[in-house]
């Protein structure tokens, strides 16, 4: 809330609209007017948190896709500020995630070590014997995103007694999450987007509102209402814990039940337009802010996809013959096959190939057989 709002109408006068009319455009020249009412309560921060989450478990290719994530954003979107939040109980980090740390601070990246606020509540499923130790290891790191909310101020300190004024141009009401398979193509301009009541979150594998529907959302990228998700976090933690925390895709699943209306004082989710979760399969798009590996990845099958796509066109029979892939990928690759030939896809490996030579990577697709799809 700024000064002239809060005055109230009595108070608003012509002087300081126009006052305010000017602070929104030093503040953020980039920003696509809505109108001048609806932007009156929320100045646009030129910078905004881009938060991904490993941990302890973290699988190096996890931690390659983070890395190639990063000097996308590096390239493309320099108004984000990129956390890497680390944590987890398994005993200590492995060596090679302790160079990635120091790489990833190296390329301008913040590293922040957090363990969950709520871990108590998925170890008591562990306790209580429902789950083991391996499943709290293997799952804590995809729920780090509800901790955003909390970690924010503890961050903002944290940059400040570093160097006072550096948080000055940082959104500190929104922040953005990605998994770490994802690559930017575009800015992620968050003057662009209306703020979310709770979270913006896009489809999962169609597209079209239509789609949009209460069990279909995918949760690899979020825009997230810090004091929106607050709010609604308890009435979440409450629920997960009824149900032990069983949960088919972990947070995912969570949110498509957890919303709408499990708590009638909560409000619905937003949609998240398609361009800022876009998947491979979906087709060349001038739009493309963000892509997301969702389905054959680059060191998942993509690379067998490709070599063969000149040969085999689409004939997915083939392709299934000579690349001994899960169903489900099959089924994307045919869908990618019959809108763009695959080019998306080719166009995605390519810039992937350069981010991981870039970041030293010698290693930069791997092999198809080596890891269990998700
Ligand atoms: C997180 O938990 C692990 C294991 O319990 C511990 O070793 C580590 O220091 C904790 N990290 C933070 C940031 O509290």
């Amino acid at each position: 809330m700024i000064e002239a709002d809060r005055a109230g109408g009595r108070h608003r006068s012509l002087i300081s609209v126009a006052a305010l009319a000017l602070l929104l455009l030093l503040s953020c020249t980039n920003c696509q007017a809505r109108s001048l009412s609806a932007q009156a309560a929320e100045v646009c921060h030129s910078k905004m948190f881009w938060f991904m989450a490993t941990t302890t478990s973290s699988s190096l290719e996890y931690w390659r896709y983070a890395k190639v994530a990063l000097l996308s954003a590096r390239e493309h979107s320099q108004n984000l500020v990129p956390v890497l939040i680390f944590g987890g109980t398994q005993d200590a980090a492995s060596p090679e995630a302790r160079q990635n740390i120091i790489w990833f601070r190296e390329h301008g990246g913040i590293v922040y070590h957090h363990n969950l606020t709520f871990g108590s509540n998925l170890q008591r499923v562990v306790d209580k014997g429902v789950r083991e130790q391996k499943w709290l290891q293997d799952v804590e790191g995809t729920y780090m995103r509800l901790d955003i909310p909390h970690i924010m101020p503890h961050l903002l300190n944290q940059l400040e007694e570093r160097k006072q004024g550096l948080t000055a141009h940082i959104n500190q009401d929104l922040a953005l999450y990605t998994d770490a398979d994802v690559m930017f193509f575009h800015e992620m301009n968050p003057c662009k987007l209306e703020t979310p009541e709770v979270m913006a979150i896009g489809p999962e594998m169609e597209r079209g509102t239509a789609a949009w529907t209460d069990m279909n959302k995918n949760s690899g990228v979020l825009l997230i209402n810090l004091k929106g998700l607050t709010a609604v976090l308890p009435s979440m933690l409450e629920f997960s814990n009824a149900k032990d925390w069983d949960f088919q895709v972990t947070d995912q699943s969570l949110i498509n039940e957890f919303f709408p209306h499990q708590d009638s004082q909560h409000r619905d989710l937003d949609q998240l337009p398609e361009p800022y979760n876009w998947k491979g399969y979906w087709g060349c798009s001038p739009s493309i802010v963000i892509t997301h590996w969702h389905g054959p990845k680059p060191e998942r099958c993509l690379p067998c996809y490709l070599e063969h796509r000149g040969e085999y066109g689409a004939d997915i029979d083939a392709f299934k013959k000579v690349c001994d892939c899960p169903e489900s990928y099959n089924e994307l690759w045919r869908r990618a096959m019959a809108l763009d030939g695959g080019g998306l896809y080719a166009k995605m490996m390519a810039n992937q190939k350069m981010y991981a030579l870039a970041a030293g990577e010698s290693r930069v697709t791997g092999s198809w057989h080596e890891s269990p799809a998700s």
